[in-house]
């Protein structure tokens, strides 16, 4: 096929044909669909091709057209590499492909369409991935984490590397996943799971980030089905700033504390000025119990690791019609256990402020704390904040509860009644899942 062939640009013009155009360090990539006759061809071989040729000293660049990806690819250890995306990558809907091709990405059982990676790199340009989600949607329609099902694009052992203006239309799960990378910056993205056949749109994550460091996110646009932007293990000095998430469940630590052998460090993350939208959840923290369930309701088993979340910031929230805008939970996937299984967590939380909250709650719950009887939660902080439920801001009673005052309930936070500033009336259950479905009694 001529898209293997490095063709010079002159030759390229006489045979009009598909290529990738390498003109000094730069690395122009055509689609074959137009020398198809608009039909879809794979460009992954003419994609891997480019950052062969531009990946070290280079710039590669995705023209402005739509490319069929339909093969995994991996583009790592890039190097002083610009990737310029002005089209749209459109990812295959070929589903038993993708479930035993998928790369493993080493946490849980997740796994990736695009491993990419390198120093000195960046991605810009204003282009677009489509990962074509619906199908994933529709196809694990009221399943959790699928082996298989592949996150758009995982940043894998990159430092120095910079993401700006890139949109992520219909991801097939998580959009963006950060591991093993140390000073990324992502800013100016969009994220928009939406499912058009009444199906949700789980695990469509916004960004995940696991064992990096130094990561800046700034100026996103999230409507999604899960997290919004969720801080997994060993994620350290994680700063958010100017997002809206809508549909999803917010901006989160966590789930953390999942595998007895690897412990989890999350510390100093700031969010802030965040606008959360008809979600699940505002700002959260989620642990694993202490202790180890094999079938959980997160399709995947789990608990009894342990670890730190220290130094956690969520400022300049403003919610609206949110389920549960704050929460700390400690047994996150344990509904399925029926028994009190939040009191034996090993993650040690401390330090964790939230700061300037405005606006509403779904139900009359504003606030679940619940820490681990084993390791109370020293240093959690509220400042400024006040959330009326819905119903409450119309005037309305509040329905199938006796509570008509907005409830924000405690277990287990230290000076939960004296210098924490949380304004607790009612003592947080041991059982919650990740969001109340009605008001609380
Ligand atoms: C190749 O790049 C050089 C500058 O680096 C430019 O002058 C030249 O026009 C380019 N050639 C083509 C065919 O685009
Ligand atoms: C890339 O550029 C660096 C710095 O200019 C240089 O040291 C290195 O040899 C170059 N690598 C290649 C493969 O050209
Ligand atoms: C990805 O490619 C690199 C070479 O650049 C290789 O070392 C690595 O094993 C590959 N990873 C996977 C998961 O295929
Ligand atoms: C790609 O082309 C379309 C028109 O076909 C234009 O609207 C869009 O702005 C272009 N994108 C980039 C990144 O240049
Ligand atoms: C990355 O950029 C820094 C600063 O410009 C430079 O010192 C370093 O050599 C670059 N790394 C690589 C692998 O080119
Ligand atoms: C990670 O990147 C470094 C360059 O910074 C490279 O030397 C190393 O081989 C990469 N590790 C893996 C597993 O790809
Ligand atoms: C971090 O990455 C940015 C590119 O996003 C780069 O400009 C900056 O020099 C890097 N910082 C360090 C300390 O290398
Ligand atoms: C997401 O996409 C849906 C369906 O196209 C659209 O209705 C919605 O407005 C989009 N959300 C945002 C935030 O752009
Ligand atoms: C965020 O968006 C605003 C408005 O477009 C822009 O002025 C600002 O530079 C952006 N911030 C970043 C970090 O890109
Ligand atoms: C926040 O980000 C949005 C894009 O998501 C942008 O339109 C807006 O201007 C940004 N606001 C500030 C203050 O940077
Ligand atoms: C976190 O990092 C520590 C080492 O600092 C390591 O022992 C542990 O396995 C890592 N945890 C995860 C979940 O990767
Ligand atoms: C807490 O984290 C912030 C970053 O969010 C950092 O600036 C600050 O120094 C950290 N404070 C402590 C006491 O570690």
């Amino acid at each position: 096929m001529l898209g293997q062939l490095l063709i010079p640009f002159a030759t390229l013009l006489a045979l009009a044909s598909s290529y990738v155009v390498n003109n000094g360090t730069k690395c122009y990539i055509y689609p074959e669909s137009l020398t198809h006759f608009g039909q879809p061809v794979d460009d992954t071989p003419s994609v891997v091709q480019a950052f062969e040729l531009c990946g070290t000293n280079g710039t590669v660049i995705f023209t402005n057209h739509t490319f069929h990806i339909d093969q995994v690819m991996n583009t790592t250890n890039l190097a002083n590499c610009d990737v310029e995306i002005q089209g749209e990558l459109l990812w295959s809907t070929n589903v038993p492909y993708w479930l035993s091709h998928s790369i493993n990405v080493g946490l849980q059982n997740q796994s990736t369409a695009w491993l990419f990676g390198g120093t000195n790199v960046t991605m810009t340009g204003g282009g677009s991935f489509n990962g074509n989600g619906q199908t994933w949607y529709t196809e694990n329609r009221n399943n959790s984490n699928q082996p298989g099902r592949p996150i758009s694009i995982t940043f894998f052992n990159a430092t120095n590397l910079f993401v700006d203006s890139i949109s992520f239309i219909q991801p097939q799960f998580w959009a963006t996943f950060v591991t093993y990378c140390t000073n990324v910056t992502m800013t100016n993205i969009y994220v928009n799971a939406t499912s058009n056949d009444g199906s949700l749109t789980d695990n469509t994550d916004g960004s995940d980030t696991w064992n990096s460091r130094d990561i800046y996110m700034a100026n996103w646009t999230v409507q999604n089905g899960d997290d919004c932007i969720a801080a997994k293990g060993n994620t350290t000095n994680l700063h958010v700033k100017n997002a809206t998430c809508i549909g999803g469940a917010g901006m989160t630590i966590g789930s953390v504390g999942q595998y007895p052998t690897m412990p989890d460090y999350n510390e100093d993350t700031l969010f802030e000025d965040v606008r959360v939208i008809d979600s699940y959840d505002g700002g959260y923290i989620k642990t694993w119990q202490g202790v180890y369930q094999s079938a959980t309701g997160n399709g995947d088993g789990g608990g009894g690791g342990s670890g730190i979340i220290r130094n956690i910031t969520f400022r300049n929230f403003h919610v609206t019609n949110v389920d549960l805008p704050i929460q700390i939970s400690q047994c996150i996937y344990s509904e399925t256990l029926g028994a009190d299984t939040c009191d034996t967590s090993k993650m040690n939380i401390s330090d964790v402020t939230f700061e300037n909250f405005t606006g509403t709650s779904k139900y009359n719950i504003a606030a679940s704390l619940h820490c681990a009887d084993v390791h109370h939660c020293p240093g959690v902080y509220f400042k400024n904040v006040n959330i009326t439920s819905v119903n409450a801001t119309l005037g309305l009673p509040l329905y199938n509860t006796t509570l008509q005052e907005e409830v924000y309930q405690c277990a287990n936070i230290v000076n939960q009644n004296t210098t924490s500033g949380i304004p607790c009336n009612h003592w947080a259950p041991d059982n919650y899942g990740q969001a109340p479905s009605a008001n609380v009694q």
